[in-house]
């Protein structure tokens, strides 16, 4: 690995639109979560690009003060997915321009698939694919407003009465999509129930673009599967990747050595603290917590930790915890 990540194959992996992609293990978009450090770690441990968390282009396009760092990336973690998400084609064109013209991403992804009450109920997310027509409209004027290859990430549909992923898709494609990411759930499902992999694999066999395949790969061994079920081009990787960020570098959790949890938690914890002066012991935490959850902390002292406001104190802790845990177990390669 270089300073910026595994060096990039000489052949890319697969392609979106004229961006070469190389690895096929994708960090998915998550608020709160794929924060710009997060990505940046996830692009190091070889994750293939990068996507940001929603940009609400209702707020982006009415607030003053939008919260810019949900855009903010670095030079090295190109290729870098801007994420528009709302109900209104015209409105997502105007502030994809202008997101363009500002900070230059390498692509644009339109958000199809969330499914919070509030934001399915006013047709955005994946309240869009209750009308294809307006997917449609929304891939053709962001495209038309940009220069950079356009995706679309998606749920089935709306639910099993309307199971309409591949009319959505086509229309998407028909439109300039250049790649679909599909997360096998309705937006009813949510985060319940089991990801319908055969549906993966039906989008696949019949788009001419690269598919994405989403939904509960947990392990290295299940995106194996994932491929090897669906012939998708690439697996997006959510949840899972909050306590295994290595897994962009296809180790599974218990492959992971006590010192290198340790070096990247720290890493991590001082990036965030130059992101989020103000707060980055909290931000931090929910990490911290899937990072050390193998390690079965006694409740108390996992407690301590993860309570503790003060940056410096908290810094301290976090470096004790790991050196306590490493006197035990620093020869064992095995966190279980
Ligand atoms: C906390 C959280 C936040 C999410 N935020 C987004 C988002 O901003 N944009 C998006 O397209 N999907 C979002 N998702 C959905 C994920 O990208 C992914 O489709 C879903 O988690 C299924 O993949 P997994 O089983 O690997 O977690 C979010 C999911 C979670 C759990």
């Amino acid at each position: 690995m270089n300073a910026v990540g595994p060096l990039p194959t000489a052949q890319p992996d697969f392609w979106i639109g004229d961006i070469p992609i190389h690895g096929r293990l994708i960090l998915a978009p998550m608020d709160g979560i794929s924060d710009p450090t997060f990505r940046w770690i996830t692009r190091r441990l070889g994750s293939a690009y990068s996507i940001s968390e929603f940009v609400n282009t209702l707020d982006y396009a009415n607030q003053k003060h939008y919260q810019m760092e949900r855009l903010a990336f670095r030079e090295d973690e190109r290729p870098f997915t801007a994420q528009l998400l709302d109900n209104t084609p015209e409105r997502m064109a105007e502030c994809a321009a202008r997101i363009e013209a500002e900070l230059h991403p390498d692509l644009f992804d339109i958000n199809l698939g969330c499914s919070v009450r509030s934001v399915m109920g006013r047709g955005a997310g994946v309240g869009m694919m209750r009308n294809p027509g307006l997917v449609a409209e929304a891939c053709r004027q962001v495209k038309a407003a940009t220069h950079v290859p356009l995706t679309v990430k998606m749920r089935l549909g709306w639910d099993d009465h309307a199971l309409n992923y591949m009319e959505v898709a086509e229309a998407a494609v028909a439109n300039g999509a250049a790649a679909v990411a599909l997360h096998a759930r309705t937006g009813k499902m949510a985060y319940n129930g089991k990801a319908r992999w055969a549906e993966i694999r039906k989008l696949k066999e019949s788009l001419p673009v690269p598919v994405i395949g989403n939904g509960d790969v947990l392990t290295v061994a299940d995106a194996r599967r994932m491929f090897a079920e669906t012939g998708c081009d690439a697996v997006m990787i959510g949840r899972a990747a909050k306590g295994n960020p290595w897994i962009f570098s296809w180790r599974e959790r218990e492959e992971v050595p006590l010192r290198e949890v340790r070096d990247l938690a720290i890493a991590q914890y001082v990036e965030m603290e130059r992101t989020y002066p103000h707060g980055a012991v909290m931000a931090f935490r929910k990490y911290l917590k899937a990072y050390l959850e193998p390690y079965a902390l006694p409740s108390g002292e996992l407690r301590a930790l993860l309570t503790v406001a003060d940056p410096g104190l908290f810094l301290g802790m976090l470096k004790r915890t790991f050196e306590e845990l490493g006197e035990v177990r620093e020869d064992i390669p095995n966190p279980g």
